[in-house]
């Protein structure tokens, strides 16, 4: 069965035809991230006219490359929640509009749950229940049990700035462009990541699982003020010490998790799972009994539309 998907939740405009929830037939995403980049962040109204622009011409290409017509095309998928509302509409009425010109169903798919459905792309054995998973993106930071297709339970989510959120600010505070976690981790590599003493939030009791980084972006900021002057060495010992403190916190959290509950598999995603620091250090502190997954490619790991197409044909 072919699933169109459609996002359009920040400023990827995204369509895909994806088959059986797996297979990925065509994943067209256009971005309008160099409009933000000099601002360091999305700004709505900027992102909403972008998609508005490119949404008709991702379809079609979607569609070409996949080499389907309407016809081949079973059931629609669109991102319906959470998002930047403006953005999310555009995708919301097209997709509408489609399923009613054309009379297909339309399925409805929560942002979040996609990026959990990225990692079952292209993946050649069925996943194990139940699993856990942590989504870490610019916008949210879940841990999840997933006990079988969208049946969530949330262990821990983010009480401020989540992961992704926390990289591309501190990437503006360190004056380098947006989104900030791919500049900070590539810088990282030549950079000492004990050079700054940064706090791990480790918060405790109830809210062992739950994350906060807002704190540790503020030490950030205190240490920069401190310095004289940022000199290219500094930015880059900033760089590994602030992604050490958050991906060491990170995968704390999903050991601890790992050891609450009996698991079959353990699962990184979202955009924050494309750090190549974030795989290693859960590889390395997670028991090796448990297989460790994260998106098969890199661009499912960041928004797209297979992930929603893949997320809807599990759902009905
Ligand atoms: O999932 P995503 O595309 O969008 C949201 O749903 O928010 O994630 C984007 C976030 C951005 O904050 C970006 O800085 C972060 O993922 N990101 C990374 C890396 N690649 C993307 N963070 C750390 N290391 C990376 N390699
Ligand atoms: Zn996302």
């Amino acid at each position: 069965m072919k699933l169109l998907g459609i996002e359009t939740s920040c400023d990827e405009t995204a369509a895909a035809v994806v088959e059986d929830g797996i297979k990925v037939l065509s994943n067209v995403i256009a971005t309008s991230l160099d409009l933000h980049t000099h601002t360091g962040g999305v700004v709505p109204e900027v992102a909403a006219r972008e998609h508005l622009r490119q949404i008709s011409p991702v379809i079609d290409k979607a569609l070409e490359q996949a080499s389907c017509t309407w016809e081949d095309i079973e059931k629609i998928a669109v991102t319906t929640e959470p998002g930047l509302i403006a953005s999310l509409l555009v995708g919301v009425n097209t997709a509408q509009t489609l399923a009613y010109i054309h009379q297909k169903p339309l399925i409805k798919v929560n942002h979040i749950v996609g990026h959990v459905y990225a990692n079952f792309l292209e993946r050649e054995t069925p996943p194990q229940f139940p699993l856990l998973v942590l989504t870490v993106s610019g916008g949210h930071n879940e841990l999840m049990l997933m006990r079988g297709h969208h049946d969530f339970i949330t262990l821990g989510e983010t009480l401020d700035d989540a992961a992704g959120e926390a990289f591309d600010k501190v990437a503006r505070l360190l004056g380098l462009g947006y989104p900030g976690g791919p500049i900070i981790s590539k810088l990282a590599q030549e950079g000492d990541p004990t050079a700054f003493k940064l706090p791990r939030p480790m918060l405790d009791g109830a809210n062992r699982l739950n994350f906060s980084f807002s704190g540790l972006k503020s030490a950030v900021r205190r240490e920069i003020e401190l310095m004289p002057s940022l000199t290219d060495q500094l930015v880059k010992d900033m760089a590994a010490s602030f992604q050490q403190a958050v991906i060491e916190t990170l995968v704390d959290k999903l050991v601890l998790a790992a050891r609450d509950h009996e698991v079959k598999e353990v699962h990184l995603a979202g955009g924050v799972s494309a750090n190549s620091l974030f795989r290693e250090l859960a590889r390395k502190k997670l028991p090796d009994r448990l297989p460790l997954f994260w998106p098969v490619q890199n661009i499912f790991c960041t928004d797209n539309a297979a992930m929603i197409a893949g997320a809807a044909f599990f759902k009905e």
